[in-house]
Formats: structure tokens, sequence, C-alpha cells
């Protein structure tokens, strides 16, 4: 029953990389991004209040992000083990994640400060089935239309050049310190996330093994 975190900057890969994990392990793939963008798309009362944070790419309040993750990690599939993309963000989502349940590994996504650039303006995802592709690197095979819905894509709202360059500077900030906490609990794995996604994946497979 692993219980795994990816910590990464904004664009590093962690929603492709949990996608390939958890299909090939069996795990629960558990986001937090995918959680909070669901409840906006959904307009409840915590989606309503999330919403301008993260459009500004600024971090959602600790107590509405641990609500909604308390929910998903208390779910039946997650008893099976599960891949946490996306939190925690800062220390006290750290110690408050370490009341909800122990962990066996952390795993940090090590990516140059230019591709994180690149891979979030080129970054498309479909409304219907939530598909994540790239312009560049991941394209469709129609310009701008989904394999598999033939939605028109989109880009997330978050992916303009100065909610990016926030998403950056929150995660330096306030995510990044999280590797010396994470190192000091003897769980901190770090993964080298450049190249192609399945060479990350087999990267990745090595590193958990
Ligand atoms: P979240 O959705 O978690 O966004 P993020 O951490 O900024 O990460 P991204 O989804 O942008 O990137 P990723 O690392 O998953 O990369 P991906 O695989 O998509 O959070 C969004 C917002 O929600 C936050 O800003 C905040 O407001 C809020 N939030 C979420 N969690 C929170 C929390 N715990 N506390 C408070 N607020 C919270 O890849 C990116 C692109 O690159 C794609 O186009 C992909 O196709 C491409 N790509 C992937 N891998 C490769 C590769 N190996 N080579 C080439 N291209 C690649």
């Amino acid at each position: 029953m692993p219980r795994i975190v990816f910590v990464g900057p904004p664009g590093s890969g962690k929603g492709t990389q949990a996608a390939i994990l958890a299909k090939a392990r069996g795990l629960a793939h558990l986001s937090t991004g995918d959680m909070l963008r669901a409840a906006v798309a959904a307009g409840t009362a915590l989606g309503q209040q999330a919403r301008s944070y993260m459009e500004a790419g600024r971090l959602v309040p600790d107590d509405l992000v641990l609500q909604i993750l308390s929910e998903r990690i208390s779910a039946a599939d997650a008893q099976r083990g599960f891949v946490l993309d996306g939190y925690p963000r800062n220390l006290a989502q750290a110690e408050a994640l370490a009341r909800i349940t122990p962990l066996d590994a952390v795993v940090a996504f090590d990516l140059p400060f230019p591709e994180l650039e690149a891979r979030l303006a080129g970054r498309r995802v479909c409304p219907v089935c939530h598909t994540v592709y790239n312009i560049v690197t991941n394209p469709p095979a129609t310009p701008g239309v989904c394999d598999r819905e033939g939605a028109t894509l989109v880009q997330r709202p978050d992916d303009q050049p100065a909610a990016i360059r926030t998403r950056l500077a929150v995660y330096a900030e306030e995510t990044a310190p999280l590797t010396r906490y994470y190192a000091g609990r003897k769980l901190l794995r770090t993964l080298d996330a450049r190249g192609e996604p399945q060479d990350v994946a087999g990267r990745l497979l090595r590193l958990l093994a």
C-alpha cells in the first residue's frame, strides 16, 4: 500500500507522471489542483472561494484545501495506496498531512526554470475529459482538438504569463523548502524530470523500487 507524494514546481510533470504511475501500480491519483478545478467548475461554495486565488496563481487557503483533501483521501480507492500530487505546498500543509496519513516516499521533481515556463505556456487541456496536451511536446492529432472527445482544447487561466510568474515565485518561497523537511524525515527522493515522459516514468519507477 504505497503512499507517495509528489512535490515539484508548476509544469515539472507531476500530473503527467502521477497518471502514468497510478495506472502502472493500481494506485489512486489524488491531485488537489484537479479537485479544486472540479469544485470551481461545479460552482460549489468552496470552488467559489478558491477561484480567484487559483486564477492569480496564488495558494488557496490551507483550511479549504485540507477540507477537500481529507474527504478524497478517506475514499475506498485511496486505501489501496495513492500518489498525491500538489499537496503539501507549505510547512503547515505538510504538518496537517502528517496528522492524516503516514507516507512511504516523497518525490521531488527537478527541472530547469526555462523548461518549466515553456511546458506551462504550451499546455492545453480538454474541457470534457481533462486530457493534458502540449502544443510542442505532446500535440493532439488535429491542432487544438482533443483526440478523444473532439472538443476544442483550452488553456488553463493560470497558464497565462502573469499567473505563471506568480506560481513559480510562490513555489520557490513556500513549497521548495519542503524538500529539506522531507529529507530530514528520510522520505525524500529526487527525480530528474528532464526528457521524454516515458523516460522520466522509467527513472521514477527505479527511484521507487
Ligand atoms: P496544480 O494543478 O497542482 O498545479 P501546479 O502544481 O502548478 O502544477 P501543474 O499542474 O501546473 O504542473 P504539473 O507539474 O502537474 O505538470 P503537467 O504534468 O501538467 O495547482 C493549481 C492551483 O491550484 C495552484 O496554483 C493553487 O492555486 C491551487 N492549489 C492546488 N493545490 C494546492 C494546495 N495544496 N494548496 C493551496 N493551493 C493549491 O505538465 C505540464 C505540461 O508539460 C503539459 O503540457 C504536459 O503535456 C507537458 N509535459 C509533461 N511532462 C513532460 C515531459 N517529460 N516532456 C515534455 N513535456 C512534458
